[in-house]
């Protein structure tokens, strides 16, 4: 393999730049050409790349964002857009391609290895929400932060003996709420994965609660759910509490990577550009107890995801 290439797609995640620097470092260091693909698989359609060396991804690890930029490219999924990224392949002689994103970006890196450009995904995204992967990178600066915002919060809702409602992202994965949740002592997490009856779940849990003389809750629902200003009038009315909403968007997907996040994500585009000069295209590069390791692209997307139950569990015995 004499050149390849190196995207990111979808929504950008910490650490995705500390990616792109080890495929880069990775590739130059055994001989390979790299291009750096601008805005995800947009730019492979438009002829938007340059040349990238050692020094091109220097200063980069510790940033947030993605110095390729990104984008969510409807084009690519049709026929007629996926032929004119081959054709930018085969024009700068890509034979080989990196992928770094979620789910979507994996489907798109399955469509081009089938159609002969091997490629090689590493999970991107702040949602953990990867079947085949037990992390994805960005996911611990997100936690992090959020972690950091609901503890401001909790200033102004303990000063005033207050509620409050915070909404976390995640697409439809509850781990970034469940994780942020047991971290900041939630008297309540809802998920999406787990959809009890939730108006009683948290009114319930808030009144068991109220019994105890605490006077100020902090209620972490993952924006699978929604509907976080109705739950808190609901609140409010059921429990005599005054009660906020907070919804902490895209306050969440940046910042500086953490060092967990620079780590797996170097570990991770190293690996990428090794398999890729073993010839071995058509996989996702992904995190399993503790192991960088590799699965077909196919068996990865048809992974089911669990949601952690006994996490769950811990965090309502001890929320009291
Ligand atoms: O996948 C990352 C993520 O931030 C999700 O948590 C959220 O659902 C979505 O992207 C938001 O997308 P956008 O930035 O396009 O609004």
């Amino acid at each position: 393999m004499k050149t390849i290439g190196v995207l990111t797609s979808g929504g950008d995640a910490p650490g995705m730049n500390a990616a792109i620097r080890a495929v880069v470092r990775t590739a130059c260091e055994n001989g390979i050409k790299v291009y750096g693909i601008n805005r995800g698989y947009a730019g492979l359609i438009e002829d938007d790349l340059r040349e990238l060396n050692i020094r091109s991804v220097s200063d980069i690890i510790h940033r947030g964002g993605t110095m390729l930029y990104t984008a969510r490219c409807k084009e690519f999924r049709e026929e007629s857009g996926m032929q004119k990224a081959i054709a930018t392949c085969k024009k700068y002689g890509i034979e080989g391609l990196v992928v770094i994103g979620g789910d979507g970006s994996f489907r798109g890196a399955r469509d081009l290895s089938l159609r002969g450009i091997p490629c090689i995904g590493i999970p991107g995204t702040i949602d953990n929400d990867i079947a085949s992967s037990d992390y994805t990178i960005g996911y611990d600066t997100c936690l992090n932060t959020i972690m950091q915002m609901v503890d401001r919060v909790r200033d102004t809702v303990e000063s005033h003996s207050r509620c409050v409602v915070v909404e976390v992202m995640g697409n439809r994965c509850g781990d970034l709420t469940l994780n942020s949740g047991i971290a900041v002592g939630a008297t309540a997490i809802v998920i999406p994965e787990i959809r009890d009856d939730i108006e009683k779940h948290v009114i319930d849990r808030i009144k068991r609660t109220q019994k105890t003389d605490k006077k100020h809750f902090i209620i972490m629902v993952a924006e699978g759910i929604g509907g976080v200003e109705e739950l808190a009038r609901k609140i409010e009315k059921n429990c005599g509490v005054e009660t906020r909403a907070v919804i902490l968007g895209h306050v969440q997907r940046g910042g500086s990577p953490t060092v967990r996040d620079r780590v797996a994500a170097s570990q991770m585009g190293y690996k990428a550009v090794q398999l890729l000069m073993e010839g071995v295209g058509n996989r996702v590069v992904v995190q399993k107890d503790d192991h960088i390791v590799d699965y077909d692209i196919y068996e990865a997307l048809n992974m089911e995801r669990k949601v952690n139950n006994e996490l769950y569990k811990i965090a309502h015995e001890i929320s009291i």
